[in-house]
């Protein structure tokens, strides 16, 4: 059984999925696992799971939506947790002894593209949520997902569109570099700064970052090259009140595991004044109460076809 005490060293998953993303604040961290929750039982509504299945959840993490599959299906499912994280893999083995599922377990470390050890036409359902978003060649992890899948087996999946916010700090460097400096407002120049630090910034870094490389319509083309059939997919953007309260949770969160907080891009790329300026102008709008966030979310469902 797994150990907490002998947990191996944390790496860039781990520091984010149980430390960073919740910039030490409780409330916030509670609001997260709300919306969290939310995607997952969307997931699992979509994989319509049943008892004695076999599951694959791939990049899982805390293990978060296989042990929810496990809780809404009982001790007839098996499930299998994937991840390329060594320390994320410890701690759901670690959760899943805990919650007195381990034996329903198997734990396999290797790449969303490689499911090494799962069986060709294996499994009943592949889920996985928010992961697809940090692979570059989604095409090649979705044709996994194909091989481990019996004829008839289902996808289901939840991804965020980080698309519009790369396109976003682009548009802003396109402004930037076509108008003289005096035309171009400061704040403008250190958005784009804080933007161009968590999401790729030009055409050529967009095709070649997984966060970005992707729009809602491209999955479904990944999925149909990877021998997908009766695809449904949803596009969820949600405008809600920002669970984002304070300005210390705003600058030492991140939006997703490969960018950095602001903190860090605001103490190594802004100045005393621009920091200055920068608080001056966005507190406010960060700790109105009526501040609020847009979330896009895609969620994709497909059959392997019969034959
Ligand atoms: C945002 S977390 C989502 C975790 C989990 N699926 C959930 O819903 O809570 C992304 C997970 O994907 C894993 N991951 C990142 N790149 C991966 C890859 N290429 N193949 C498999 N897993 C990957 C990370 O280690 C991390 O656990």
């Amino acid at each position: 059984m797994a150990d907490e005490a002998r947990a191996p060293a944390a790496d860039l998953w781990s520091q984010w999925l149980l430390h960073g993303r919740y910039a030490q604040d409780a409330e916030f961290q509670k609001a997260v696992h709300l919306l969290v929750d939310r995607y997952v039982e969307r997931v699992l509504d979509g994989g319509q799971l049943a008892a004695g299945q076999v599951l694959v959840d791939v990049g899982t993490g805390e293990g978060l939506v296989a042990f929810r599959a496990i809780e809404r299906v009982g001790a007839s499912l098996r499930a299998w947790l994937t991840d390329i994280s060594k320390p994320m893999l410890h701690h759901a083995e670690t959760q899943a002894a805990e919650r007195g599922v381990r034996s329903q377990c198997t734990f396999v470390r290797c790449p969303a593209d490689h499911l090494d050890g799962i069986p060709d036409s294996s499994a009943d359902v592949v889920v996985t949520r928010s992961v697809l978003a940090y692979v570059l060649d989604k095409t090649a992890a979705l044709r996994e997902f194909h091989r481990v899948l019996k004829p008839g087996g289902r996808i289901s999946l939840a991804e965020p569109v980080y698309q519009d916010d790369a396109l976003a700090a682009s548009a802003m460097r396109s402004v930037i570099q076509s108008n003289p400096p005096d035309r171009v407002s400061p704040m403008t120049v250190l958005l784009h700064r804080w933007k161009a630090a968590q999401y790729p910034d030009t055409e050529e870094r967009i095709l070649a970052s997984p966060i970005a490389n992707y729009s809602e319509r491209d999955m479904i083309r990944f999925a149909q090259a990877a021998g997908f059939t009766e695809l449904h997919l949803e596009l969820h953007i949600d405008t809600l009140p920002s669970i984002v309260r304070s300005w210390d949770v705003f600058i030492n969160s991140s939006p997703h595991p490969l960018a950095p907080p602001l903190s860090t891009i605001m103490s190594q790329q802004f100045t005393a004044e621009e920091r200055q300026l920068f608080e001056r102008t966005m507190r406010p709008v960060i700790e109105d109460p009526k501040a609020v966030t847009t979330d896009r979310m895609l969620y994709l469902t497909a059959k392997k076809p019969f034959g």
